[in-house]
């Protein structure tokens, strides 16, 4: 027999259908709740709120586990590659050879993005922060391909999703070239998608350029870990987009926009910037956790805490352990990483970030990787956006075939003034 929860109000019992996720997680549905109450339910950023049912990614926050398509995260990292795990995500399972050599060579063969678009860059001032461009550039693409833009044929979302994943590193690249002046560099179908990547940020005309083989190893497996996280901000932001019947091209580019900021992706950034602060200060890390701590003291630890996760990040602990290697074998000398060991060291003894269960998240550690593989810290949320586009694609491509589909529109309490009468101008004091 299904289970159900009671809900009694003004003295009738409503009963509300438990539903049972394949890996034991339940959730009242309350989809009829308006209809045969009137009521409607109030949850400031929907932490008790499930927005749909997905086959995605599975995440337990309390144990540390992280699924795509069933698969540990850490089985991903170790033996997969970036291209492999996208498939994975949006098509739901692991390619045979036969698939993976189409989609490889489609998302490699798609990689240009049309000379007039690059006129586009032009139009920005000098110094733009990347994201900013990246969104631009990504919304602009649906002009390019306004005839294949139906949201309901699955040929069409196939070649926008190789376009996307194809164009993106391009985009990204480029948007980093303007910034310092330099020529364009055009992607190369004989690289490896984050050598390519690598390629068009740091190649220049003038001299030869060989992609180092670590810091393309590294990259790959850095994407792996930002590739999917189930509804967070900018994922469900492209579900919201989506779900008005947009297409993927303006919905991914609203994704880009919500993970900018520095509660979500723009952490890899604030992290390093907190940690340069941290140096100038002397090192003096207490300062800054005091400064955490103090409740009339709006500074947070960037880098700390999750709303999922409530134990640790089991992508952390992948990076943490790929920083170490990182800066081992390239022999860098990064006192950043010293004073963010101390950091952690500190905040993981300290009674306020343990009773508030603060631990570091995805952005800690990544940051001082990208550093030591010279990339502009204004880089760092647009690695992010590359990581994560799989995801979006994967969420955006299941919402469109949800038999549960609808426009996403939630509801308010309103707490304004009620009714009030127009006054004219000469009557208002
Ligand atoms: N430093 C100090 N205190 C913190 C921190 C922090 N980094 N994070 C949360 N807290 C405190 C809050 O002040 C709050 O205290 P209170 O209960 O006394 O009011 C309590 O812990 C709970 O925090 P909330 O903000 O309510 O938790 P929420 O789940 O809404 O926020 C978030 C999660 C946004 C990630 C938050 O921990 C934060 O701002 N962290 C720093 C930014 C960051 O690293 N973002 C990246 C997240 S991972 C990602 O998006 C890829």
């Amino acid at each position: 027999m299904s289970k159900t929860v009671e809900l009694i109000y003004q003295g009738t019992s409503y009963p509300l259908p438990l539903i049972e996720g394949t890996c034991g997680e339940e959730a009242v549905d309350i989809s009829t709740l308006r209809s045969t109450t009137g009521l409607i339910t109030y949850d400031p950023g929907f932490v008790s709120t499930g927005s749909c049912q997905s086959k995605i990614t599975f995440l337990d926050g309390e144990k540390g586990v992280l699924l795509y398509r069933g698969i540990p995260i850490e089985q991903l990292a170790e033996h997969s590659n970036f291209i492999e795990t996208s498939f994975l995500l949006i098509y739901g399972h692991l390619p045979n050879r036969e698939e993976l050599d189409y989609f490889n060579y489609h998302v490699t063969h798609h990689s240009m993005i049309h000379e007039s678009l690059k006129n586009l860059y032009d139009g920005f001032p000098n110094n733009p922060h990347p994201m900013a461009v990246c969104s631009a550039v990504v919304g602009s693409l649906a002009t390019f391909y306004e005839d294949q833009l139906n949201v309901q044929n699955e040929r069409e979302i196939e070649i926008t999703t190789h376009r996307l994943l194809a164009k993106m590193p391009t985009i990204a690249a480029y948007s980093y070239k303007k910034s310092i002046g330099q020529p364009f560099s055009y992607p190369q179908n004989a690289l490896t998608y984050t050598e390519n990547f690598l390629h068009m940020m740091f190649s220049n005309p003038c001299e030869d350029y060989e992609v180092d083989p670590l810091a393309a190893k590294v990259l790959d497996t850095l994407l792996i870990l930002h590739a999917d996280h189930e509804q967070n901000c900018s994922t469900s932001t492209v579900r919201l987009v989506g779900s008005s019947g947009c297409n993927l091209y303006s919905s991914v580019s609203a994704g880009i926009y919500a993970l900018w900021g520095p509660l979500h992706g723009g952490a890899n950034q604030a992290v390093i910037e907190m940690l340069q602060s941290m140096m100038e200060a002397g090192g003096n890390v207490m300062q800054f956790v005091d400064k955490a701590k103090d409740p009339n003291d709006p500074f947070r630890l960037m880098g700390f805490g999750h709303r999922v996760y409530k134990n640790f990040d089991p992508r952390c602990q992948i990076i943490k352990k790929l920083a170490h290697e990182v800066f081992d074998k390239l022999g860098v000398n990064e006192p950043l990483l010293d004073l963010a060991q101390k950091l952690e060291d500190i905040a993981l003894k300290d009674d306020y970030f343990l009773s508030k269960k603060l631990y570091p998240n995805v952005d800690f550690y990544s940051g001082l990787i990208y550093k030591a593989l010279k990339i502009p810290i204004n880089m760092f949320p647009v690695l992010f956006a590359i990581g994560r586009l799989p995801g979006w694609i994967a969420h955006w491509t299941e919402l469109q075939g949800d038999q549960d589909f609808k426009i996403g529109r939630p509801r308010q309490i309103y707490r304004g003034r009620g009714k009030t009468d127009y006054t004219p101008l000469k009557e208002r004091t």
